[in-house]
């Protein structure tokens, strides 16, 4: 069988990607149902994209290659999208766009405009075999224990990252570069909770504090949550993407409250008041529980010296947590690192010396923070590479 375009994968960047080349596109994907991590995305509603797309919001060895792609489609235009099939949404918090309804609405969106644009869409279907000779590829495709070969002149490969194996994520999409020449840059996961040695924080599983958090790069202002295992929630996640084992983690628990100066205040007035009391007035009971096995938060208000005072707040504001790992590629949402960029042309997602060869969505070397910023690549990169072919 001859086609224009084969497309590995059926997720997020291949069908933005088919619905771009339309007719004589063959997706291909071996997992039972299309677009299976929209589907599970942002509890169920899918974080689809975030009004303040910034390059800022990226990472990768070239922090100027998503550029292109992002300023080209951007999140207006999926916006546009999304609002032509009468799918609702709303922001829930820092520009972070979810669906009223379902993330199955937009699942549906994109199997609605591949089909309107004339791709096929073969699921079950695995690649046995790749090559390239005379300007075409040739994949060897199985489906049920049955062969099928393909020549198609462009080839797609949208097989995502390695995060999530139990949900069908392989390395393919590494195997593939590396086959043609292409560099692949050092991976690991990203987005993704911190562990700590046993039993660490197990007293604290499942509270929540708002906090100000970094790792080896910017510092994010969002909600950490204890877990049995460490520290999840959004701040957590965000800095896992910037951490390097064996450094530490910074967590601010009162970025938004002088503690220092409350207590130097209510000092002069209730100095009765036991420490501990005042603090919840700070964070959840059993944070401060939890704390006073980490440092002295015994006595009253009246009892604290200025010079304690300070410390406390110093403590509080300036918690340093060496984490002994993350939960890897099992929870990560996204893979960091992939397909090199060195070798792909911004504006169309092609290998540089193989112009048939596009690489598109979590499979390069382009990462974004979490908060719908990985979808947006998604769309962005899939759309640019389909505009090409
Ligand atoms: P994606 O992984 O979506 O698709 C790859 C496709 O290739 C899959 O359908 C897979 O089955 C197929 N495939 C893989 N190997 C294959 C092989 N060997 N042969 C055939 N087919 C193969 N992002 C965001 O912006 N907002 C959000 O709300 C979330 N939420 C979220 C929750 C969870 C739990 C996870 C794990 C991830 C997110 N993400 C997210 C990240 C987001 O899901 C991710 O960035 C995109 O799905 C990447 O899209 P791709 O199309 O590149 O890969």
């Amino acid at each position: 069988m001859q086609i224009d375009t084969l497309i590995l994968g059926a997720g997020a960047a291949g069908m933005m990607c088919a619905i771009q080349t339309g007719e004589r596109t063959l997706v291909i994907d071996h997992a039972k149902a299309a677009g299976e991590k929209i589907r599970i995305s942002g509890g169920g509603r899918c974080n689809f994209t975030n009004l303040d797309i910034q390059p800022e919001n990226y990472l990768g060895q070239n922090p100027h290659f998503h550029k292109s792609a992002l300023s080209r489609y951007t999140q207006w235009d999926f916006i546009e999208l999304v609002g032509q099939h009468g799918i609702a949404w709303h922001e829930k918090t820092l520009g972070q766009l979810f669906c009223d309804n379902s993330a199955k609405d937009i699942i549906a969106m994109l199997m609605d405009e591949m089909a309107k644009a004339g791709a096929s869409l073969w699921l079950q279907t695995s690649l046995a075999d790749l090559s390239h000779a005379d300007g075409m590829f040739t994949a060897v495709l199985e489906s049920g224990g049955k062969r099928k070969t393909v020549q198609a002149r462009n080839l797609v490969v949208a097989t995502g990252g390695k995060s999530i194996p139990k949900m069908g994520a392989t390395g393919l999409a590494y195997d593939i570069a590396r086959q043609f020449g292409q560099t692949v840059t050092e991976t690991r996961p990203a987005l993704v909770p911190f562990t700590f040695p046993e039993g660490r924080f197990k007293a604290l599983a499942g509270v929540a504090q708002p906090c100000r958090m970094y790792a080896q790069g910017p510092s994010f202002d969002e909600a950490l949550l204890f877990t049995h295992r460490g520290l999840s929630g959004p701040a957590a996640l965000q800095c896992s993407s910037y951490w390097t084992e064996g450094q530490p983690i910074h967590i601010n628990l009162l970025p938004s409250a002088a503690l220092a100066q409350h207590l130097k205040t209510v000092r002069t007035q209730i100095g009765k008041r036991n420490l501990t009391t005042e603090l919840t007035n700070f964070m959840p009971q059993r944070l401060v529980d939890f704390l006073k096995g980490e440092m002295d938060l015994s006595g009253n208000l009246g009892d604290l010296s200025d010079a304690r005072i300070d410390a406390l707040e110093q403590a509080f504001t300036a918690w340093e947590l060496f984490p002994g790992g993350t939960e890897g590629y099992r929870t990560a949402e996204v893979t960091l690192g992939g397909v090199s960029t060195d070798g792909l042309s911004s504006k169309t997602m092609a290998a540089k010396d193989l112009p048939n060869l596009y690489f598109i969505g979590e499979a390069v070397d382009v990462t974004g923070w979490l908060g719908g910023y990985n979808f947006q690549w998604a769309w962005s990169s899939g759309w640019a590479a389909g505009q090409e072919i």
